[in-house]
């Protein structure tokens, strides 16, 4: 038996916060990571046995298209499964539902669900430092009641909060470029989830690819990559009444 990691977390977020989990678990893991473009996913051998976390960040409210096209192609063989969701303090909407269908169709078993809040991926100022310690205790807790359910075999589904069907799929549309400080080393490029930076032109992307993941402009070590800083203004006075409370990390179990 081993604990499965299936994340897709661009900006190390949602990362953070599967890694609390799992680490109080205990159980020897291993990672898929969904950010590999490298990866082929319908080779991932997961077991009857096995106990998977499915970690996965809300845009707009649902599952980054990317995500949900490459979680498909993993067959869950009926083990147990964690669905965890992390959002920047606004809200997740149907996410966890549509991760919950995903991943009932790969013949996964769900257990528990969990949210849980990280520093905002593309307005960096909302839940800034999230997870931290407040939350860090509050996942181990959550972590133990899972381990416990999953070791007692007790199998029922729980409640998980969301809409079916999803609300509408939208794209913010910001595509990060390179600034006068860009070496052209190509990080950016070999990193990106989506493939829409080319290693000989890496100061563009191709927007029709780009999933606004705000990834590349984490990885550059020269800081020379940015998101168009009106857009992101807008978006951070958009957002400020909504993610001005601090939202808790939730379990359904
Ligand atoms: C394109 C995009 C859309 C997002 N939409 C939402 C949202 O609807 N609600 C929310 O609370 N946070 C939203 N966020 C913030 C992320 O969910 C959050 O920062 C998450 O921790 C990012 O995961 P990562 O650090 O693993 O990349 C969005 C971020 C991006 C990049
Ligand atoms: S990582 Fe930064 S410096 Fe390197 S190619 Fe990309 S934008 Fe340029
Ligand atoms: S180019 Fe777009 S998809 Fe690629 S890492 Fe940057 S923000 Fe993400």
């Amino acid at each position: 038996m081993k604990c499965v990691k299936i994340v897709f977390s661009p900006t190390g977020g949602t990362d953070r916060a599967a890694e609390i989990i799992t680490a109080q678990w205990g159980i020897e893991a291993v990672t898929v990571d969904l950010c590999d473009r490298n990866l082929d996913f319908s080779q991932r051998h997961i077991h009857s046995d096995d106990l998977a976390l499915i970690a996965i960040p809300s845009y707009g409210g649902r599952v980054p298209a990317l995500a949900a096209e490459r979680l498909s192609l993993i067959r869950g063989n009926g083990a147990a499964c964690v669905l965890l969701c992390v959002y920047g303090n606004r809200a997740y909407e149907d996410t966890l539902v549509e991760m919950q269908d995903i991943a009932e169709k790969d013949g996964f078993k769900i257990i528990a669900a969990v949210s849980a809040v990280a520093e905002h991926s593309i307005v960096r100022k909302f839940a800034a430092g999230r997870p931290d310690d407040q939350d860090r205790q509050i996942l181990r807790d959550f972590a133990g009641r899972i381990l416990d359910k999953f070791q007692s075999g007790r199998q029922g589904v729980p409640q998980i909060p969301g809409k079916r069907p999803y609300k509408k799929a939208g794209s913010v549309g910001l595509v990060p470029k390179g600034g006068a400080a860009c070496l052209r080393c190509g990080k950016c490029a070999d990193v990106c989830p989506a493939g829409a930076i080319s290693r000989d032109r890496p100061k563009t992307a191709d927007k029709s690819k780009c999933i606004s993941c705000m990834r590349c402009v984490t990885v550059c070590p020269h800081s020379a990559r940015k998101a168009n800083s009106i857009m992101v203004f807008a978006a951070s006075k958009a957002l400020e009444k909504v993610c001005a409370t601090r939202k808790e990390c939730e379990l359904f179990i």
